[in-house]
Formats: C-alpha cells, structure tokens, sequence
C-alpha cells in the first residue's frame, strides 16, 4: 500500500528536465552570423538575433521537415532549404502556406549563455 501511495506522488510532480531552461550554447556562437542551429535531445533549435533580442524556433520546416536556418536570415525570413518556404522570424508564421508555423522556444540570455525551455511557448 505505502508503494502505491510513493507511486502517485512521483507521477504528480512536474518534470523538471522538461520544464527547465538549459543552456545550449554561449552567446558568442550566435557571431559572426547573428545565428544557429543544434540539436538539443531531440529538438533541432535555430536560434536568432531579433530584435535586440535572442530567439528560438524549430528549425525543422512543418512542410517535409528541410532545414529552416540553412541560409542566413534576410528582411526578418528565413528561406526553407528544400522547398523554399518562407518563415517570418518574428512569429515563426509561414508565409508561404497560412497554415504552417514553426514552433517556438522560450529563450533567455544569462551568464554569457543562451538557454531555451525544451517546451512549446504557451
Ligand atoms: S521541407 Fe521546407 S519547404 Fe519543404
């Protein structure tokens, strides 16, 4: 019985190598391109200048999957390696099919470090 009652307790808590930030690399990988890509587990992250700020989205394309940060972000877009589909940095919006978007990261800059949440923005 005392199993049991360890066994829910354990499901219930949050799991905090999901919920963490993590960092993924120092922010002096983002130079000289103002940009990324890496994997982390199983998320392949690009990571950006926008803004005066650090970005992440995935950077698998929702189309097949091609490389969204292969080449170098131009006008606030990127350009999809293999079909040419272009994303909007600001918002990860596709401008090519309305109805994609690339998923994106919480990221956050500290101790010379860029550090992302391995979960879907909310
Ligand atoms: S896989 Fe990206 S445009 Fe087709």
């Amino acid at each position: 019985m005392a199993m049991q009652e360890e066994k829910i307790e354990a499901s219930a808590a949050p799991d905090p190598s999901v919920t963490a930030f993590r960092r993924i690399a120092s922010v002096a990988e983002l130079e000289p391109y103002g940009q990324f890509s890496k994997w982390v587990d199983d998320h392949d992250i690009l990571v950006f200048r926008h803004g005066g700020g650090v970005k992440a989205l995935s950077n698998i394309c929702p189309h097949f999957g091609g490389p969204v940060g292969y080449h170098q972000m131009k006008d606030g877009v990127f350009t999809c390696l293999w079909h040419n589909y272009r994303y909007e940095a600001a918002t990860g919006r596709c401008l090519t099919n309305g109805k994609l978007c690339l998923r994106e990261y919480q990221v956050k800059v500290e101790d010379g470090g860029i550090w992302v949440q391995l979960v879907e923005k909310i």
